[in-house]
């Protein structure tokens, strides 16, 4: 989008070192030097998955900007992750984690999710090369998150939905049992995906469903649902 990171308006920078920051700006960068020059929405269902398996497509750099605030505004401690690709994200999740339970104590988890294996790998070398322990947070689980987020999730505070949409609601199920009261889930591209995420508005809108949930005005939209388990 287009909140200018400038002296103007300053950057609203996540605590890191200089080394993570420089790491974040450069992945961005090719995430979206990639963007520039491939059309995810005219890509054929049936070969997408193969198509967008050397991809990026990482959360905006202000969508994770904002998603770390609000990690650190809520004081969540462990998060679910639906899909990491090669980490981007992640690092903020981590950085946002480590330092919320550095200031009010317990343990921090960011729960990772990838099906691609060498996404995986190149995630955890993109980690190593961070130059933060946040990182050591991480818990990637590899694999159909259908069956990675089956078990050993505990009391999950925040869930971030950065996937294809069609798992957006499969995996709210599975974390709605785990959620603590007043939990944040953040789903990316509530625009123009919406057609795709028609399932996931109408569970969260029914009546009684214990969500409420608005967009945020970032492009293409980024929702913010919070929930409450109801009485
Ligand atoms: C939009 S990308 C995630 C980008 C990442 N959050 C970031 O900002 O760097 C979505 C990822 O979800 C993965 N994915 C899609 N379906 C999945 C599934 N059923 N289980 C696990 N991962 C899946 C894809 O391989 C893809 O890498």
């Amino acid at each position: 989008m287009s909140i200018p990171n400038d002296a103007q308006h300053p950057s609203p920078l996540v605590n890191a070192p200089e080394a993570t920051r420089a790491l974040l700006a450069r992945l961005h960068a090719e995430s979206l030097a990639q963007e520039s020059v491939f059309d995810l929405r005219a890509v054929p269902a049936d070969e997408f998955r193969g198509a967008v398996a050397d991809k990026f497509i990482a959360l905006d750099e202000d969508k994770c900007q904002f998603v770390y605030q609000l990690l650190r505004a809520t004081g969540a401690r462990r998060i679910v992750e639906a899909g990491t690709s090669y980490g981007v994200s992640t690092i903020y999740l981590a950085l946002a984690a480590a330092e919320n339970a550095a200031a009010l104590g317990g343990d921090a988890v960011v729960i990772g999710t990838e099906h691609e294996e060498a996404k995986a790998d190149k995630a955890r070398a993109y980690w190593a090369e961070s130059g933060t322990d946040a990182v050591k947070t991480i818990d990637l689980r590899v694999g159909d998150l259908r069956e990675t987020l089956k078990t050993g999730l505990g009391e999950i505070d925040f869930l971030l939905l950065d996937i294809w949409t069609p798992m957006a609601l499969p995996t709210l199920k599975l974390v709605q049992p785990h959620f603590r009261p007043g939990a944040v889930i953040v789903a990316d591209n509530p625009i123009t995906s919406a057609k795709g995420y028609a399932e996931l508005w109408e569970y969260i809108r029914a009546p009684g469903s214990g969500f409420t949930s608005l967009n945020v005005p970032y492009s293409n939209g980024l929702e913010m649902v919070v929930y409450y388990p109801p009485k």
